[in-house]
């Protein structure tokens, strides 16, 4: 028997359709809405074939409010929302800051004011660990005080956090749990799902496995004089298999009633710092390949090191990354190849 419907924005991109599938395996059925402005409809079939279930799709950017009152006078069953639709490229925020002031505030106001009206009472929101900023202790705990975003889509992921924090507590009879992802990384292990940026990728390890598959020349290291064990950055990747069933974890508990107040605030990492070069000797011990890299200066904007303290996660919500880097280095990897018909 189902355990009811969750609705997923975003839930053909990258984490999103991790969630899609891990959901739909403990049981939930899904509907997602995506405006398909970073990822596309195949996703959806290739969900289906890793749970041979079809998710529910809707196809519209959540800005438009007419289109949500639309979408929940459709679905009047729906049990949660995990709310993961947004813009996520760093770089361009700072070129286009009302793109992602207006897509990623409005998208989330849109979704708890239907909440209201149509008496979903629980979501589950995608933050980030880039809301700490770069933290004086580590490992970082929720109690780390937030620091002022280095980004325009950094500081839509604290105001989101505002407004989850103000209308639960303003609106009583909704609840929310933000979770704080560090470097989510990795790909389903059919290789049938996985990170897909378009163009040149910003983030690590797609630059990685495209370098590794030939589509990009050489990896750039930015920077090997902060001060950490090899100089390069400390980042806490975490597999996206392990960071999807966090989502199931948090919308149990919230169904379950088992949240301890209306609004909830969890790190979701593996505990563990890697250097951006471990990572590098990690890959090539996964995978045999021999990657081709070299030390170019600092990246602007980045951070010397971060990483989670997971005790929060792992007691109350007891949850735990389980994948080694390793095993989540080569499931990027399989996905790449397959993706690349290679
Ligand atoms: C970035 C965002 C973060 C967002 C996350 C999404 C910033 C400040 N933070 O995190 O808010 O949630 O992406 O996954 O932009 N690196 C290289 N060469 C490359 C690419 C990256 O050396 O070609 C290094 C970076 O300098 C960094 C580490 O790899 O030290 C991780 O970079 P990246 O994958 O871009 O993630 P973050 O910058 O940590």
């Amino acid at each position: 028997m189902s355990k009811g419907k969750i609705l997923v924005t975003g839930g053909t991109g990258y984490i999103g359709s991790h969630t899609v599938v891990e959901l739909q395996q403990s049981g939930f059925d899904v509907v997602i809405i995506d405006d398909l402005s970073n990822s596309s409809i195949e996703v959806v079939d290739n969900i289906e074939k890793i749970t041979g279930i079809k998710p529910e799709f809707e196809e519209f950017n959540l800005q438009d409010y007419a289109k949500c009152e639309t979408f929940f006078e459709k679905y009047t069953d729906i049990k949660a929302i995990i709310h993961f639709a947004a813009s996520k490229a760093v770089g361009e925020s700072v070129q286009e800051p009302l793109k992602y002031y207006r897509n990623n505030l409005t998208s989330l106001m849109n979704l708890v004011e239907c909440q209201r009206k149509y008496g979903v009472q629980n979501i589950v929101f995608s933050s980030s660990c880039t809301v700490y900023g770069q933290p004086e202790i580590l490992p970082v705990t929720e109690e780390t005080p937030r620091k002022e975003a280095e980004s325009p889509y950094g500081n839509t992921k604290s105001v989101c956090e505002d407004i989850l924090r103000d209308s639960t507590s303003a609106y009583k009879n909704i609840n929310a749990i933000a979770l704080r992802y560090f470097n989510p990384i990795g790909a389903h292990e059919s290789a049938l799902i996985g990170e897909n940026p378009s163009g040149v990728p910003n983030n690590l390890v797609p630059f990685i496995t495209q370098t590794a598959a030939g589509i990009r020349e050489q990896l750039s290291v930015f920077g090997d004089d902060y001060d950490t064990r090899d100089g390069s950055c400390i980042r806490d990747f975490i597999n996206v298999v392990d960071l999807a069933k966090a989502h199931v974890v948090a919308i149990d508990r919230l169904l379950s009633g088992k949240n301890k107040a209306n609004y909830e605030y969890f790190n979701i990492g593996t505990g563990d710092g890697a250097t951006v070069l471990e990572l590098i000797n990690s890959f090539m011990s996964a995978t045999g390949v021999d990657l081709n890299y070299k030390i170019v200066g600092r990246r602007d904007g980045d951070i010397e090191k971060i990483y989670a303290d997971t005790t929060l996660a792992n007691e109350e919500l007891g949850w735990k990354a389980e994948k080694t880097m390793e095993e989540t280095l080569a499931s990027a990897w399989n996905w790449e190849k397959h993706y690349r018909g290679l």
